[in-house]
């Protein structure tokens, strides 16, 4: 089957810029306080119910993995972008990279006790969101947690020319109830949301958001 043209553009892009991305976000960990907050929760909660592995899906370079591998999940990188995937395996020689979609990963059914999409789902248009979440709810153990961050807003962000590169693609807001409700159509109850104002020092310019779930623990599809 033909690969849905977002995908390409996404992959083209990350693959173009991915090494200017990562040495310009580099030790972006140090300053995010709310980040570490909202990881280590839910690093906490997932290592508590011990459901299984976790996947950080959309891992880019990889620095979410190490910082939930520090955090002592058994976690691993998937990415859309072989480039990027080359940078995570060469930052992280410890950790797992694998290339794939998270739209479509040979993964058996309940197979993660979690998932990290960490600014990753930006680049999913807004119907095919719900296939993307039934997938996160095929793929978790009943019990299983899934945390996705975002920028908050309703417009797409047009990037053209990072770094100066000739590529562009958008980066999509979206309302973190819109969010909400999406996840609750494909069977995960939504369990928290945070909003948070942008951060000038980190470069932002909406409202950040992160929203974890959970599948239900007596839901064995
Ligand atoms: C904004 S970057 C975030 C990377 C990393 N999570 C971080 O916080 O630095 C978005 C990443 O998601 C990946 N991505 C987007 N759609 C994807 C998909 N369908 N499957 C796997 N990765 C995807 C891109 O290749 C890119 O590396």
């Amino acid at each position: 089957m033909e690969e849905p043209e977002f995908l390409t553009d996404t992959r083209t892009f990350y693959d173009t810029i991915a090494t200017d991305y990562a040495e310009h976000f580099r030790d972006p960990m140090a300053t995010r306080h709310w980040d570490r907050a909202v990881l280590a929760a839910f690093a906490d909660i997932v290592r508590a119910e011990d459901t299984g592995p976790v996947a950080d899906l959309g891992c880019g370079p990889g620095w979410i993995s190490a910082h939930l591998d520090a955090l002592g999940l058994p976690v691993s990188g998937v990415d859309l972008s072989p480039e990027m995937v080359a940078l995570a395996r060469r930052e992280y020689p410890g950790l797992r990279f694998d290339v794939g979609s998270m739209l479509d990963l040979d993964l058996p059914d309940g197979s993660l006790g979690g998932i990290v999409a960490w600014y990753s789902i930006i680049h999913t248009p807004l119907e095919r969101l719900p296939e993307l979440f039934a997938e996160f709810h095929r793929m978790l153990a009943p019990g299983g947690h899934l945390l996705v961050a975002f920028q908050a807003g309703d417009e797409p962000l047009r990037l053209a020319r990072p770094f100066g590169h000739p590529v562009s693609l958008d980066f999509r807001r979206r309302q973190p109830d819109r969010i909400a409700e999406l996840l609750a159509g494909a069977g995960l109850d939504v369990r928290s949301r945070l909003l948070r104002e942008p951060e000038e020092v980190l470069g932002e310019s909406t409202p950040q958001a992160y929203l974890t779930a959970r599948k239900p623990a007596a839901d064995a599809g």
